[in-house]
């Protein structure tokens, strides 16, 4: 008999409803929140009232879209942390509910676990998918991790961010620019138009394989501060080359740490996963390292990289294959390491 998993996201800002059955993909349905544009950030008490309004349509339109009926349902995962409290508990509660109502195991999901584990969905046109064990860069908005994946849900952080993520190096960066939130992809499309060298900007002395950002924002900051004083127009003129020359360092920052880790595991198999992953610039220098080293590098699908339901309903299949449920007492929580 066929499995089959409801996954349900809403850690942040985007709701989402998706359908797996067998590890395969039959909808994945997101509704992005415009809400906080405005606001250059995130604004938690905005996004769980638009996470109520917006999780029963999402996921009556993926259960829908999967062409299948309620009580095929086999069981119910969710995000349960880490991510904002007040978001995670919209999402929570309502897998509980629909858990109790039709009777099926309800699934608590590492929402980091969801990033990596969006490499084995099986769907349309993806043909290949990492082996045990890889090395994985989890780059999103709250994290930046290297993370050895010895099974679906054996999985070890090597490395880690000490303070800022790489996504929020992007996105506070963006913002000191005067770009909108979120600033990750205004930044990519503008650095395809720049010039990486224009600017050189300080890169962390961490050592070992963390990471450290918060250095290169300051930096940053300062350089502009410094120019705009000489010629006020300075961000307008420069805009793209700055944006490709600081893609060009949170990208070496990445890598560096990335080729360190493979030659001290000895791991040849390297993927990257999370929202950042979605930067045009780093996906083609990871393709290139990886050809310079010889790695087989796996590359998700941008409709895999920035938060959906699907990473978390694969996350649950493979739960639900080894039988790990959550009691109906299961709490979100907003720090959840991995
Ligand atoms: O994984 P995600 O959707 O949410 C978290 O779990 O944090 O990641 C969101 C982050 C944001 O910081 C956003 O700016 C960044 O991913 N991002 C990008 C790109 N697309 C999204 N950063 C750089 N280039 C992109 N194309
Ligand atoms: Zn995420």
């Amino acid at each position: 008999m066929s499995v089959i998993i409801l996954g349900i996201e809403s850690s942040c800002d985007d709701t989402s409803a998706a359908i797996i059955r067998d590890g395969c993909l039959l909808s994945n349905l997101i509704s992005n929140q415009d809400v906080h544009m405005a606001f250059g950030g995130v604004v938690p008490e905005l996004a769980s009232r638009a996470h109520q309004a917006n999780i029963i349509p999402v996921v009556d339109r993926a259960i829908k879209q999967a062409n299948i009926s309620k009580s095929e349902i086999s069981a119910v995962a969710f995000t349960r942390g880490p991510g904002l409290l007040g978001s995670l508990l919209v999402g929570s509660s309502f897998a509980k509910g629909f858990s109790l109502a039709l009777n099926i195991p309800l699934i608590g999901i590492n929402h980091l676990q969801g990033h990596i584990l969006a490499h084995f969905i099986q769907d349309k046109g993806i043909l290949k998918h990492p082996t045990f064990p890889f090395l994985c860069l989890l780059v999103s908005g709250g994290h930046t991790q290297l993370v050895v994946v010895r099974d679906f849900l054996d999985m070890e952080i090597i490395g880690q961010t000490i303070d800022d993520a790489a996504g929020e190096a992007f996105d506070k960066c963006a913002k000191i620019m005067g770009l909108p939130y979120p600033g990750g992809p205004i930044i990519d499309k503008l650095a395809a138009i720049g010039n990486p060298t224009a600017f050189k900007f300080a890169k962390p002395l961490q050592q070992g394989l963390d990471f450290s950002f918060s250095g290169l924002k300051t930096s940053f900051l300062y350089f502009l501060r410094d120019r705009i004083a000489e010629n006020p127009n300075f961000i307008e003129e420069k805009k793209a080359d700055l944006c490709a020359s600081l893609q060009f360092t949170i990208i070496s920052i990445l890598l560096e740490k990335v080729e360190k880790a493979a030659k001290a595991t000895k791991i040849t198999e390297i993927a990257i996963a999370g929202g950042v992953s979605a930067n045009s610039g780093l996906r083609g220098a990871l393709t290139q390292l990886g050809a310079k080293n010889g790695w087989s590098v796996y590359i998700p699908e941008f409709r895999f990289t920035t938060d959906n339901a699907a990473m978390i309903g694969i996350a649950g299949y493979y739960k639900y294959l080894k039988g790990e449920f959550s009691g109906h007492d299961v709490m979100p929580l907003a720090r959840f390491p991995l």
